[in-house]
């Protein structure tokens, strides 16, 4: 399956899934990078590994529908069937959602539906709950929701900084979410009824993925 990736930064997840992509057998590969930001790291990464890779300023678009018009047009030339967003820091316009429902996928770090939006570790720890983790979800209208593929739980430790606990749940995302990908890539995981439908071998062995504490 071809993959668009967006990104507006680092781009570890989307570096974390070039990874996954090159392994043999692996049912996705990366045909395209978009960036909203022309200084996002994930831009060099992309551009290092030969991939295609587009800056797609929201600033240059008068509407956040023009911009999702310029987004999907890079997309479908390079053939992507499937949209990553890997710290994509834009709200997208509902078309462009509709058009690429069931086929967008997004990672957020929290366990879902806890701690949607922003300043997410910061709320987690104010918050005082003891396990958090990351979420890789079909894409909806509405923000960081949408049918869930996979979650990894990880533990909030005592005295835990904000830096902390993001390098703690990144660790995991960067497992995760190659694994949500060759769910979807592979068909085994499909959305009924806005749940996500696991099937086969991979379900058993794969499915939930917990982080254990470091004891
Ligand atoms: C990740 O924590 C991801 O969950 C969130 O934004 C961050 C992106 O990091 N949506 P990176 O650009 O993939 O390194």
């Amino acid at each position: 399956m071809k993959v668009g990736i967006l990104i507006s930064g680092r781009g570890s997840n989307f570096e974390a899934l070039l990874t996954a992509t090159r392994e043999p057998g692996y049912p996705a590969e990366i045909v395209v990078v978009i960036s909203n930001k022309a200084d996002a790291a994930g831009l060099a990464i992309a551009k290092a590994a030969g991939i295609e890779t587009h800056v797609i300023s929201h600033k240059d678009y008068e509407t956040r529908e023009a911009f999702d018009a310029a987004m999907d047009e890079k997309l479908v030339a390079a053939g992507a069937e499937l949209i990553c967003n890997a710290g994509f820091m834009r709200i997208l316009s509902d078309g462009f959602v509709a058009k690429w429902r069931d086929r967008q996928l997004n990672i957020h770090p929290s366990l879902l539906p806890a701690f949607k939006g922003l300043h997410v570790h910061q709320r987690t720890i104010d918050a005082g709950v003891r396990i958090t983790g990351a979420t890789v979800h079909f894409v909806r209208a509405e923000m960081d929701e949408g049918p869930i593929v996979a979650q990894a739980a990880v533990p909030v430790l005592p005295g835990d900084t904000v830096e902390a606990l993001a390098d703690r749940v990144l660790a995991a995302e960067h497992v995760l979410y190659p694994l949500a990908l060759r769910l979807v890539a592979s068909g085994a995981a499909r959305v009924s009824g806005e749940k996500v439908i696991i099937q086969g071998e991979v379900a058993a062995t794969d499915g939930p993925l917990f982080v254990p504490l470091p004891l």
